[in-house]
């Protein structure tokens, strides 16, 4: 049975689907069968950061899809290669079908993504951090549970009211994404601010998202070594 890593973000977009990206690509890199699954109700930002997908598979077909027919065959499926060791499942390709993605069909999807035997990890998307968000839901079924945050004042607001929609889960592992190289007082303000540790740290790269995901030493793939430090390497 896979394992879940959960990559999510609160207001503003803090890096939450580049850091995602940079995750699974390093994981594959690194050997490990990775699922990149898609979740994000706002409309898939996922395929853009990718060399390959084919955009005509991905998780809305499958939300047509009733109670039993949505298994682990199905979301095999509706999968494309996006590199070697790599999968993705694309997202939402408009916005108003986002309604159809909500926290009870997200809730089923990772059920049916759990049957997926030939994968090692799944990392997923599920955008922002709302209370009875996908993202709330996601967290709530993950291993691994990511926050991504920008070290400063809006960023440290916007994590704390996340992590308010989010006050039952233990565990949620920060990560600020884009902090300056030369400031490194900034993360240590932003734990200050949260009261909490900051698990790991992805550079400032103003290319990051444009990187090819893993291959990179200060991609978000950086993040990595960061996590495997604070023991939340899956
Ligand atoms: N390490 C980084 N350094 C600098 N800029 C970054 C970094 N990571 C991501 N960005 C930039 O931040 C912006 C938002 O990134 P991204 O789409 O990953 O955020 P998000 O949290 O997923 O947003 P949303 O909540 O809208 O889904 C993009 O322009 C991206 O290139
Ligand atoms: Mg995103």
């Amino acid at each position: 049975m896979p394992r879940l890593v959960v990559v999510t973000g609160g207001k503003g977009g803090p890096g939450a689907t580049t850091l995602a990206v940079g995750l699974a690509g390093a994981w594959a890199a690194a050997g490990r069968s990775v699922l990149l699954a898609d979740l994000d109700p706002a409309g898939g930002d996922v395929a853009a950061h990718l060399p390959t997908s084919d955009l005509r598979r991905g998780v809305a077909p499958l939300l047509g899809l009733a109670g039993s027919r949505l298994d682990a065959a199905a979301v095999a499926a509706e999968s494309t290669m996006a590199g070697t060791n790599l999968w993705v499942l694309n997202g939402l390709p408009r916005p108003d079908t986002a309604g159809l993605l909500h926290a009870a069909a997200a809730g089923a999807l990772l059920a049916a993504v759990r049957g997926l035997d030939a994968v090692e990890l799944v990392v997923v998307d599920p955008g922002r951090l709302l209370p009875g968000s996908v993202a709330a839901v996601a967290l709530r079924a993950a291993e691994v549970a990511v926050l991504a945050v920008r070290p400063d004042l809006p960023g440290a607001l916007a994590a704390q009211r996340a992590l308010d929609a989010a006050k039952e889960l233990q565990g949620l592992a920060v990560v600020a994404v884009g902090a300056q190289r030369r400031r490194s007082a900034d993360v240590a303000e932003l734990a200050e601010a949260l009261g909490r540790r900051v698990a790991g740290v992805v550079p400032a790269d103003p290319r990051a998202a444009r990187r090819d995901p893993g291959r990179s030493a200060t991609g978000p793939g950086a993040a990595w070594s960061s996590l495997r430090g604070a023991g939340r390497q899956p």
